[in-house]
């Protein structure tokens, strides 16, 4: 897309909501110096973060008037509610620019019944590791989206992480299951190791230490090898050993981790269904 509204070489976005997902992205973007010409729309943030944010180039407005330049691309970072109040106000800068929502639920026929259906429009789940610039985001495009403003939105949303497109509107739902909701499985994951490491005679403080730093540093390890989760369960597994007598309990066919994450990822694919109609 061509660069058209920006006065510079830097690409206009304009941030609705830089609550925490807004912020990880703004942060993202920020890194990349000089990359965007950045405003945001948020009449909640505390003092200090106005503040931190204008020191670094970023222009808040207090409506889609205050704007010097059209933006090249909207990303509405808001709760789903909020949303769809808010949205009318920014339909005519939308029509030129490319949309992203980040807001669970919010279905692009929703969007487009907002902001007009001829705007070009992108639905996307990002994760909570986009605070560290670990996240994953899967999208889906509207019809109005065209191969420059996929590139837009990579660019946009690869600044916090890495990005999937999916190919069936529905699959957000499953993607919000899995991805979306899936940080807080792996932070139960860690209090459940915690309790199970006092359950077995270690203090408190060992107990989170060591709990804490084994979900990082294999999360660390399955992010940087090349090798399946089964391949690096496997070279742990010594037959007869410690952690195969573990494995024997969590891999029962029965009532095992398989079956119970299963059933949690359908509880909240469901939950996702229910909060899109
Ligand atoms: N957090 C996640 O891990 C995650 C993952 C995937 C998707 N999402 C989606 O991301 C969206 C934002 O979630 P979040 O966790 O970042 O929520 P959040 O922290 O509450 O952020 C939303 C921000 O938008 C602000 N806001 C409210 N009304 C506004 C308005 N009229 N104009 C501009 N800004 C306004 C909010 O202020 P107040 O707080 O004062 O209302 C807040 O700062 C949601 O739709 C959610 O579904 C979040």
């Amino acid at each position: 897309m061509a660069n058209s509204y920006s006065s510079d070489a830097s690409t206009s976005v304009l941030l609705v909501g830089a609550g925490k997902m807004g912020s990880a992205l703004l942060s993202g973007w920020l890194e990349q110096e000089g990359a965007w010409a950045i405003s945001v729309a948020d009449p909640f943030l505390e003092e200090d973060e106005y503040r931190q944010y204008e020191d670094a180039g970023v222009t808040f407005i207090e409506s889609p008037q205050d704007l010097a330049v059209k933006p090249e691309a909207i990303v509405f970072a808001v709760k789903p509610q909020q949303l769809k109040e808010l949205t009318p106000a920014y339909a005519a800068i939308a029509q030129d620019a490319l949309v992203i929502s980040v807001a669970a639920g919010v279905r692009i026929a929703t969007l487009e019944s907002l902001l007009g259906e001829r705007t070009a429009i992108l639905r996307a789940m990002p994760n909570l590791p986009a605070q560290v610039g670990m996240g994953i985001t899967a999208f889906f495009p509207n019809k109005r989206v065209r191969l420059a403003h996929m590139e837009l939105s990579e660019r946009l949303l690869g600044a916090v992480g890495a990005t999937l497109a999916v190919t069936v509107e529905d699959q957000i739902d499953a993607v919000t299951a899995i991805s979306g909701s899936g940080p807080a499985y792996v932070f139960l994951l860690a209090e459940c190791l915690e309790m199970a490491a006092m359950e077995v005679g270690l203090d408190p403080e060992a107990a989170q230490i060591l709990a804490r730093a084994t979900i990082a540093g294999s999360g660390g390890l399955l992010g940087m090898i090349d090798a399946d989760a089964s391949q690096l369960r496997e070279s742990v597994t010594s037959p007869g050993g410690t952690t195969h007598a573990a494995l024997k309990v969590l891999l029962d066919e029965r009532n095992g981790l398989q079956q119970l994450l299963t059933k949690a990822v359908l509880a909240a694919r469901n939950r996702a269904r229910e909060l899109g109609e």
